[in-house]
């Protein structure tokens, strides 16, 4: 047993987590029935124990961890620096948080691109290390559509990401939307078309014009999850720090904001911060009680 009282057990698969005991863990089967039967997907990226526990307790379908920790948690300016190793360690923390939504891993830039054999060797790893039920790559290209169809082929599922996709975000041009003409929007339609064939369980749509998904949707039999595509997709996915409010400033145009919580944890942190220099904290309330006379042997004993 711990000599510290408020130890919490090291059992990593004990976990308590708050759920609704009935709910099913999600499925592929699931997820193709759920878009069969037009119940909107919900999605949304964790990165460590907490958010996924908070992912579980909201009954998501649907948990990614996307490369997105690389500026969200690691405080890089891009996707491009996380590397697999600290995708790793983060889907691993996501995984014992949650037990019922489908744990989807990103797969970095780098991890992928180089041969089939590198991207079945990092989507095995995404699965053996981390847990992940499956991986996603980015990119609607000859190149990633090969990757994904060389990682169906070797067992595991796939999510494909068109559209913006950040990791080549410079060679798009930056940050953008996506699709804004017919000749663009067709490219971006024949990619997701192209990783559906690929044998993709699903496909993410990033940042293109609402009217290109609606129009796009007639092509997709495999679940559409969009961000910043508009309302005709299969289901939404949000950054879990952006919705939140975990970050500064707002973030792109399509993100609805549903908490501050950055501003909420500054406030606690500068609260705490006045309570120690003006000795408020720790009170009574916070300290562990002795009897007396221990105390006055102690004082004897030390003489
Ligand atoms: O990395 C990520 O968070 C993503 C989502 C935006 C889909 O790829």
């Amino acid at each position: 047993m711990s000599s510290h009282p408020s130890a919490r057990p090291t059992n990593q698969s004990s976990v308590q987590i708050p759920h609704d005991p009935g709910r099913l863990p999600m499925t592929l089967p699931l997820l193709a029935e759920k878009k069969r039967l037009g119940d909107p997907i919900v999605m949304v990226t964790a990165y460590d124990y907490p958010s996924a526990r908070a992912a579980e307790a909201a009954g998501v379908d649907l948990v990614l961890v996307g490369d997105s920790a690389a500026t969200t948690v690691l405080g890089y300016s891009a996707t491009t620096p996380v590397r697999l190793e600290d995708m790793l360690v983060l889907a691993a923390a996501a995984r014992r948080g949650l037990r019922t939504p489908l744990l989807i891993g990103d797969l970095p830039f780098g991890s992928y691109e180089i041969s089939d054999e590198q991207a079945i060797a990092t989507a095995v790893r995404m699965v053996q290390e981390a847990g992940c039920d499956a991986v996603k790559l980015e990119g609607g290209g000859g190149t990633s559509v090969q990757r994904a169809l060389a990682i169906v082929e070797a067992g595991i599922p796939v999510m494909g990401h068109v559209g913006l996709t950040p990791q080549t975000a410079t060679a798009l041009g930056g940050h953008r939307a996506q699709g804004r003409n017919a000749e663009q929007a067709l490219a971006v339609a024949h990619d997701a078309v192209a990783l559906q064939q690929a044998g993709c369980f699903s496909v993410v749509l990033e940042a293109i014009p609402a009217a290109v998904t609606a129009t796009l949707m007639s092509q997709m039999e495999i679940p559409v999850i969009g961000i910043g595509a508009g309302p005709a997709t299969d289901g939404q996915v949000l950054v879990f720090h952006d919705l939140l409010g975990i970050r500064d400033g707002l973030g792109p145009r399509f993100v609805k904001r549903y908490a501050n919580l950055q501003e909420e944890m500054n406030a606690g942190v500068l609260a705490y911060a006045e309570d120690v220099r003006a000795r408020r904290y720790p009170g009574p309330e916070h300290t562990y009680k002795i009897d007396p006379a221990e105390v006055a042997e102690l004082h004897t004993l030390l003489g």
